[in-house]
């Protein structure tokens, strides 16, 4: 499956096979969305043709959805699961305290629901994203196309609020158009550079009318499997 890879595909590659091994038969498994997450949807389906592992996955996107359909996986809804006995996803950064920043790929919201609704949730990564500190990938909002430009003034004034330092806020776009979320929203990106207090700017921003929701995950992840372009792969 893996063929001739760059090295940043077989880091993100090795850190999914890696993970597919905490999928047990008979697990509620949530598929995360992305480049990193794909890899994953992969193998797993792998195992599912080749070794017969039996799992009912939750996708956090239609284009997830689509892939886990084509590769054999039994796609169900969150609402049918219920709750779920882990995620796998990917992320934009992670920093020491398994702390994420996730939206690159614009479905932080139904990934975070689906986060927060498994008893464990494993990220999985190339060592790129390992960070110190949060922040120099743009902080993703959610937020409802219904008075966006308003919402994005007051996020803007929020931040000069708390006196954090980088304010520049874009609309995230789709060529010449505005990108739109697998729920109909639109997509600020806040380019922070450095984020203090996470934990605060999430609450503050979640606070805001017209915010659905942030791509600050914190307190979420259980583990990060890290894979480089070696083929070796961390467990953190
Ligand atoms: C999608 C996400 C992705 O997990 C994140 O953007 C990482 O993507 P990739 O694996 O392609 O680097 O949060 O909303």
């Amino acid at each position: 499956m893996s063929g001739e890879l760059s090295p940043i595909d077989k880091a993100k590659f090795v850190a999914a096979k890696r993970a597919a091994e905490f999928v047990e038969d008979g697990m509620r498994v949530g598929l995360g969305t992305g480049s990193t997450a794909a890899w994953l949807v992969r193998c797993l389906g792998e195992m599912v043709r080749e070794d017969g592992l039996k799992i009912r996955g939750v996708p956090t996107s239609t284009r997830t959805a689509e892939l886990a359909r084509d590769v054999g996986i039994d796609v169900i809804s969150l609402d049918e699961a219920k709750w779920l006995d882990l995620t796998i996803d990917g992320a934009d950064e992670f920093d020491g305290e398994l702390s994420l920043i996730k939206g690159g790929g614009g479905a932080l919201l139904q990934e975070k629901i689906v986060a927060t609704a498994s008893d464990q949730m494993i990220v999985i990564a190339d060592i790129g994203k390992e960070v110190e500190r949060l922040g120099a990938f743009p902080l993703p909002l959610e937020v409802i196309p219904f008075g966006w430009q308003t919402t994005k003034a007051l996020i803007e004034e929020t931040l000069v609020s708390m006196d954090v330092l980088g304010r520049n806020t874009t609309l995230r776009m789709n060529g010449d158009v505005p990108y739109f979320t697998d729920e109909g929203n639109h997509i600020l990106d806040l380019h922070l550079n450095r984020i203090g207090n996470a934990r605060q700017l999430s609450l503050v921003m979640n606070q805001i009318p017209g915010v659905v929701e942030n791509g600050l995950f914190l307190d979420v992840c259980d583990k990060v499997v890290v894979g480089y372009g070696d083929g070796r792969v961390e467990i953190r």
